[in-house]
């Protein structure tokens, strides 16, 4: 390249970055800044053609139009460029033993059941039952008790109870922890479902030979006083999905056994499920401190 032209690429980045000098809010003028420094940086180093910026412009506007209240695509975009991952991570600064985030998804719905210790979140979802115990403590080892447990995921057939635009309500409840920081419920097996793939998202996926399909994994939203909230998956060792999880958001450290029981194997607490076997799994979650610590 020219020095010539390799001045008049370096002036504009000057000039625009320049024009955001004069923004009140501090925040945003960082922002601004230096997403006109990466943009640009991005334009320049794939040296970016007039036809495949318009091709860009005509995949995002298709993604506004499937935009409405219940499709968001543009969160969809995020997560399969690992972008929303990436946000979770930066927010979610690792501290000592605390587990780690992932992932919000956008099946989550306020007002989920209210479960007992033991009860079942199934709501009439297929699939086999699994047994999901642990418990909640602090940083310090200390139990949690009183701490609001969110739990949801897809049945075995793939799909989240608001998928089937019936107005059920299943696979999803909340609990809290007893005085000594325990909880337990029963849920069904997770199994690996694909992301909504029938938009723009999915053609990108489709054109770079990437597969939609998400590791199977159980919703966890962890809330309690004084701690950090927690929203994370635990996702099913031996999963062939893990390493290719379309959103990113498998961490090792939330890989974990889901032990198969045979038929007839009693289980934790007297139920009988006849000739079905049975599934259980110990996830023992870790909360941060609320403060930022540095
Ligand atoms: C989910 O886990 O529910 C999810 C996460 C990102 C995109 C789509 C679904
Ligand atoms: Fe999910």
């Amino acid at each position: 390249m020219s020095a010539e032209q390799q001045a008049r690429e370096e002036q504009l980045i000057e000039r625009v970055t320049a024009s955001f000098d004069g923004t009140p809010d501090p925040r945003l003028k960082e922002i601004m800044r230096a997403l006109t420094r990466h943009l640009h940086a991005f334009v320049r180093d794939v040296r970016l053609t007039e036809a495949e910026w318009q091709q860009a412009i005509a995949f995002l506007t298709a993604t506004g139009h499937l935009t409405d209240d219940r499709r968001q695509e543009f969160i969809l975009l995020s997560d399969v460029l690992g972008a929303s991952m990436q946000t979770v991570t930066v927010n979610n600064e690792a501290y000592r033993d605390a587990t780690e985030a992932t992932v919000f998804g956008p099946f989550f719905v306020e007002g989920s059941p209210a479960i007992e210790h033991g009860g079942d979140i199934a709501g009439g979802a297929p699939g086999e039952p699994c047994w999901v115990e642990g418990v909640v403590t602090d940083t310090d080892g200390k139990p949690v008790p009183g701490a609001r447990i969110e739990v949801w995921e897809a049945d075995d057939d793939g799909f989240y109870d608001v998928q089937y635009g019936d107005d059920r309500v299943a696979a999803r409840g909340h609990l809290h922890t007893g005085a000594d920081g325990a909880y337990r419920f029963w849920a069904i097996v997770p199994t690996p479902y694909p992301i909504p793939h029938d938009g723009p998202v999915g053609k990108l996926l489709d054109a770079t030979g990437r597969s939609p399909m998400r590791a199977s994994h159980l919703h966890f939203m962890v809330e309690a006083a004084g701690l950090r909230t927690l929203v994370t998956h635990i996702f099913v060792r031996g999963d062939e999905l893990l390493d290719r999880d379309s959103v990113f958001g498998v961490r090792d450290s939330l890989v974990k056994d889901f032990e198969r029981q045979a038929p007839g194997t009693p289980t934790p607490d007297g139920r009988d499920l006849g000739d079905r076997p049975w599934t259980r799994v110990r996830f023992d979650i870790v909360l941060a401190p609320e403060t930022r610590f540095g």
